[in-house]
């Protein structure tokens, strides 16, 4: 059984037993192989837009003999997929990219199919929140990884939630903020608004915006460290 590096890890462990999975970007094929090695899903939808990624998943699961449990599609996100899956794994992309992907699959096929969505975008997740928000999932999970970087990964179920701003910006879930590698993210945070405001050369408008962000990080800090020690 292959290893998996921290992240992928936690995307591993986050995954619900499932009749069909659709692993969006699969590329090397790690994840895809753990759910039909572990039986947390029926089928696996193996997707990459790449040929040479897909191709990576095809030869590792054929290797450990569970190809004939996966689909394999060479198309973009959801475009070309005749399955319904009931859960939904994107991870690795860019957070606005993971977003049109299910506002595609959107267009074409109602998301009540989707009882979950994984998501772990490489940044803007507060964007992705807000369209969680706004197309009826909520959050169940919300958490920080440390990997080689810091990672955000969020798990969501069809279901209505009302997020406010600071929900959406530090994150759904308040249980999952009191740990290290949330802490280590605030600071990386904090670390860069104070690096864009010694670059503003006082323009006001983006001195004011982000010594506001400054201050709300600062106090999510706080509450943080307070809670942790
Ligand atoms: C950085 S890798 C992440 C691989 C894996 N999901 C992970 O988290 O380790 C991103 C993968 O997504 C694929 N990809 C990017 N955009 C895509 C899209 N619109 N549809 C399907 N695959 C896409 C890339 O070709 C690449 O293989």
């Amino acid at each position: 059984m292959t290893k998996l590096t921290p992240r992928l890890n936690a995307i591993a462990n986050m995954i619900d037993p499932c009749n069909v999975l659709a692993d969006v970007g699969c590329d090397h094929g790690y994840i895809s192989l753990f759910v039909l090695q572990n039986w947390k899903a029926n089928r696996v939808l193996c997707i990459d837009i790449s040929l040479k990624s897909l191709e990576k998943t095809i030869k590792l699961l054929k290797r450990n003999k569970v190809d004939d449990q996966a689909i394999f599609y060479n198309c973009d996100g959801l475009k070309g997929v005749k399955q319904k899956p009931d859960q939904i794994l994107i991870a690795g992309m860019g957070g606005t990219e993971i977003i049109n992907i299910l506002y595609e699959y959107s267009q074409r096929t109602s998301l009540d199919s989707i009882e979950t969505l994984i998501i772990q975008p490489m940044r803007d997740e507060y964007a992705v929140r807000k369209w969680l928000n706004d197309n009826g999932f909520v959050i169940v999970s919300d958490r920080v990884v440390k990997d080689k970087k810091l990672y955000h990964l969020i798990k969501a179920h069809r279901g209505q939630q009302q997020l406010n701003e600071h929900q959406l910006m530090f994150g759904a879930i308040e249980v999952d903020y009191y740990n290290k590698d949330y802490l280590l993210w605030l600071r990386e945070y904090e670390e860069k608004c104070v690096r864009i405001l010694s670059n503003a050369h006082g323009q006001i408008a983006v001195t004011q915006s982000v010594r506001g962000t400054l201050n709300k990080i600062r106090n999510q800090i706080k509450l943080v460290e307070e809670k942790l020690c």
